[in-house]
């Protein structure tokens, strides 16, 4: 059974696509089969990883609203072992369409369902909203990740996105797990970036993520050569980075504790 995470928050850039992105392309480098679904109509991750916006015909779209099996919409990125489920604007039209649809949010869990099998990771990029897509993610997957932007406003909104998963748990999937609290574009030179760090982890503890991603202009530049930071640059701050996430993602062992990276209940 594939481990499956969706990377949320509803604060925008933030910094989900890049972690989805890059977290997907290290774990498929280390040998894993890998699924990055863009859940986003911005189709950031999309494009991230290399596929071109035109370049598609069928996207999570035609799965969502469509019921077209996802299995002949992945497709392959220039790295081995990753597929990606793309997506561009026509996403935004299933917000609307699904509408009056019955059980419209386990659109995403029915349609994984099919290839689950297929894949050791699964990894969904939101977009910034507690919208139909966020909720067909977070009721679609075991574990919810989210990426903290070392800034003023920072714990703003993660109030309003525990009192969502809180209400998923509760209608549409019980199991869901916090993988884990990860503090982005992290800037040493600022008491701020400091401060935020240190508020989050008084109040999340061990539900943060031991690493921190630092602001490094190398993943800011990646994406627009569609490339994840290890085909980018595999030896700047940022690669280093979001190697430590991953490796605190997939070290099993350290599934005894309870902290982040290691899917503990909040
Ligand atoms: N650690 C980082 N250092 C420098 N720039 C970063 C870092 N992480 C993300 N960025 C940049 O910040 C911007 C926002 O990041 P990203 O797109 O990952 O956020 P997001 O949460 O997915 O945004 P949205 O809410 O619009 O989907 C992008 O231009 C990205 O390249
Ligand atoms: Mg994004």
């Amino acid at each position: 059974m594939a481990k499956s995470i969706a990377v949320a928050n509803q604060k925008g850039g933030v910094g989900k696509t890049t972690t989805a992105v890059n977290l997907a392309a290290i774990i498929a480098s280390w040998g894993n089969r890998v699924l990055l679904v863009d859940a986003d109509p911005q189709g950031n991750a999309t494009s991230g990883i290399g596929v071109q916006r035109g370049s598609f015909r069928r996207g999570l779209y035609h799965s969502l609203v469509l019921d077209e099996p996802l299995a002949a919409i992945a497709l392959p990125t220039g790295l081995p072992g990753l597929d990606v489920i793309p997506s561009n604007k026509d996403l935004a039209g299933a917000e609307i369409e699904l509408v009056e649809v019955e059980h419209r949010e386990f659109r995403l869990k029915h349609a994984l369902e099919s290839i689950e099998a297929n894949y050791d990771y699964i990894i969904v990029d939101c977009p910034p909203s507690l919208g139909l897509l966020t909720l067909n993610a977070l009721t679609a997957v075991k574990s919810l990740l989210v990426p903290i932007q070392c800034e003023y406003y920072a714990l703003e909104g993660v109030t309003e996105l525990f009192d969502t998963l809180a209400r998923i748990r509760r209608l549409h999937n019980p199991g869901l797990m916090i993988e884990g609290l990860l503090l982005t574009m992290y800037d040493e030179r600022t008491n701020l970036s400091a401060a935020v760090a240190a508020d989050l982890r008084d109040f999340y503890g061990l539900q943060v993520f031991q690493v921190v991603i630092p602001r490094n202009v190398r993943l800011a530049e990646a994406p627009s050569y569609g490339k994840p930071i290890i085909s980018y640059d595999a030896h700047s701050k940022g690669a280093e980075a979001y190697s430590q996430l991953a490796r605190e993602i997939t070290n099993e062992s350290k599934s005894a504790g309870s902290g982040a990276g290691s899917s503990a209940v909040l």
